[in-house]
């Protein structure tokens, strides 16, 4: 089985004049990676942060954190080379937010970047099927994106067992209310990346809820293999 558990942290929730002492507090308590919430006020109700910021918080914390780029944005064609000169090791859009997936997937590549493709709660599983083959990850929202600490929607997670049913090696991310309380949910339905935010970074033991997490997650793969 190739793929494994990873803690990706978002940051939304930490306190952003502190951003790059964030992100290695999070580097230093375990995380596997770094998920970056880009937000461009059209596709989502909210605004964050660019390119140039991606740029700076990878001179601050140095050349080894893998960014996941959560690019919720309208236009993600328009960001793919400002993202990948910035720094960013994975371009994740929204399957919504493009007409011509095939393409940007190409483009993404093409700039040396892995590529994700995300979907809304409102978007089927099978919508993002005929891509999982050309992809390095699906991300499956368990919230409407646009903010942190926002409540987990369960019933996203046949989408994540449909994908791990059709693609056994394909890495799939989960974002959105997941912590403790629904990371089972997650792991029985085969995510293994895992993104957490609030649960994690305003957490007074941050190191010890990644591992949680983690050992979860691994479990779960580790059960998943022997049934096979
Ligand atoms: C929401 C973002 C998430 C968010 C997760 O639109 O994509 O990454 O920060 O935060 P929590 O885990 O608090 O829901
Ligand atoms: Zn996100």
């Amino acid at each position: 089985m190739a793929y494994t558990a990873k803690i990706g942290p978002s940051i939304l929730s930490s306190d952003l004049s502190q951003l790059g002492r964030e992100c290695e507090r999070m580097m230093e308590c375990g995380a596997d990676y770094l998920h970056l919430d880009v937000m461009d006020g059209h596709f989502v109700p909210n605004i964050t942060f660019g390119h140039p910021m991606v740029e700076c918080l990878r001179h601050c914390i140095g050349p080894d954190p893998f960014f996941d780029m959560h690019m919720m944005v309208s236009r993600p064609e328009q960001w793919v080379k400002p993202m990948a000169a910035a720094g960013a090791n994975q371009y994740t859009f929204h399957l919504e937010a493009t007409t011509n997936p095939g393409n940007l997937i190409k483009e993404i590549r093409e700039s040396g970047m892995k590529v994700g493709l995300a979907i809304k709660p409102g978007t089927t599983v099978e919508e993002l099927g005929p891509w999982a083959g050309q992809i390095d990850m699906a991300l499956v929202m368990t919230v409407e994106p646009g903010f942190g600490g926002q409540k987990f929607m369960d019933d996203m997670m046949p989408k994540v067992s449909w994908l791990r049913s059709q693609f056994p090696s394909l890495d799939i991310e989960v974002d959105g209310g997941v912590g403790p309380d629904s990371i089972h949910r997650c792991a029985e339905a085969g995510a293994n990346m895992i993104v957490s935010g609030s649960a994690v970074v305003c957490s007074d033991d941050p190191r010890s809820v990644i591992a949680l997490l983690k050992n979860v997650v691994s479990e779960a793969i580790q059960k998943r293999s022997l049934d096979r």
